[in-house]
């Protein structure tokens, strides 16, 4: 599945905009879109397009569950 990190956001939104309509199949999506006004969705969509990519790393399981506790999920190590 593609990363929303760095895509440009007038393709999230145009396929947001797609979920929602129905003109883009979708196994979740449909529903998860139509839970936002568009104003959410350019908001998510800006949000999303300045996130660096970064590659998966070695982190355990354990790892990741300490760092939601701790609230520093997504940071880099
Ligand atoms: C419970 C949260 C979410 C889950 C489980 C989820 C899951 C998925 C899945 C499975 C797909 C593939 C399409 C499908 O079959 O539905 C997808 C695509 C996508 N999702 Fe979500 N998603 C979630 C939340 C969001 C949110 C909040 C956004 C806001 C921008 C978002 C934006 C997108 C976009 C833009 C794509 C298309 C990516 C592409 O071009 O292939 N998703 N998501």
């Amino acid at each position: 599945m593609p990363s929303l990190a760095g895509m440009p956001a007038e393709q999230i939104i145009e396929s947001m905009m797609a979920f929602k309509k129905g003109t883009r199949p979708a196994i979740i999506m449909d529903r998860v879109s139509r839970g936002y006004t568009d104003d959410e969705i350019k908001t998510m969509a800006y949000f999303f397009t300045k996130q660096p990519l970064k590659q998966w790393d070695d982190t355990t399981l354990a790892e990741s569950v300490a760092a939601q506790a701790a609230g520093s999920i997504g940071a880099p190590k």
